[in-house]
Order: structure tokens, then sequence, then C-alpha cells
């Protein structure tokens, strides 16, 4: 692969802030009508040409079929080849506001994350451009359950 980040290091500021603008822009695109709660993401792929793919949450009248913004950004990543990702942005509030609180994945996508991140993947959790929180999926889902847990190559 190539082009990994150290472990513990920061992103640099201007690679966050790429990335939190990729979620804004992202966001616009949600279609929120139930709970106008509106979130935008943007996940890095790792190494190679670290091509960014960005998702918006996608609500539905019967609620359960709703798709989060990290998990649209990451079915569209890997249905187009990208299985390795070293970060994902996230932003998140009601539509017409701004948030209070960071938006931080849901235990849903915490694992799905988790199969193509692994613990090192880098989430940054955005206000805006310059209020973030960056932490780690291994921070987030501690002896998180992924293909090692049943002795599997996902590569082979
Ligand atoms: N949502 C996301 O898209 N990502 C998160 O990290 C938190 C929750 C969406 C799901 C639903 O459309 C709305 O936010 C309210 O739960």
């Amino acid at each position: 692969a190539g082009g990994g980040r150290m472990s513990g290091a920061k992103l640099p500021k201007a690679e966050a802030v790429a990335l939190i603008r990729a979620a804004f822009a992202a966001r616009e695109y949600a279609y929120v009508p139930y709970s106008r709660f509106a979130v935008g993401a943007a996940l890095r792929e790792q190494g190679g040409q670290g091509r960014v793919f960005t998702g918006c949450n996608i609500e539905n009248a019967s609620y359960t079929p709703t798709n989060c913004a990290e998990r649209t950004a990451l079915f569209k990543a890997v249905s187009e080849g990208a299985r390795q990702f070293d970060a994902i942005a996230i932003v998140g509030s009601k539509l017409g506001e701004r948030n209070t609180l960071v938006t931080g994945p849901c235990g849903v996508c915490r694992q799905a994350l988790y199969e193509f991140g692994g613990p090192a993947l880098a989430v940054i959790m955005a206000k805006s451009e310059d209020d973030y929180i960056e932490t780690t999926l291994g921070e987030l889902l501690p002896y998180g359950f992924g293909p090692q847990n049943l002795d599997v190559d996902p590569n082979r």
C-alpha cells in the first residue's frame, strides 16, 4: 500500500480541513425529511490514489432502512474498489443550524468501518473546519470484532 499514517500522529491540519470541507459538501445532499438532522461524511482511501468518497444520510418513511452518512460513503467506496481507509471526517447538525455537539459515528457505522479501517482509522468529528476532534476507531470501538476474529484474511 504505502502512504500509511504513523500510528498516533494526527492528520496535518490541511488534510483534516480538506476532509471536513468534503463532508460539509456531502451533507448538502442529506435526505432527512423525518429527523431533519443532516450528516455528511468523507472517507479517504489509504495509499495509492488516496481517493475521497463522500456520503450523506438517506432516510426512509419506514425509518428502519435509513442509511447513515458514514455507511453511504463506505459502501460507495467499497463498490468502487477501495478497501483500505485511513481517515474519515463527519459533520452533522439539524438543517439550518450549527451544532453545539460533534456528531460521532453510531455503533452500526463503527462496526461497518472497522471491517475496512481497523483500529487505526482516524475519525474526525467536526463542528467546523477550525473546531474538530480527531480520535481513532480503536478508541471508539475497543476490542472491535473483525476478520481476524474469524481467522480470515480478507485479501485472500
Ligand atoms: N446519522 C448519521 O447519518 N450518522 C451518524 O453518525 C449519526 C446519525 C443519521 C441517521 C438519521 O438519518 C439521523 O442522523 C438522525 O438519527
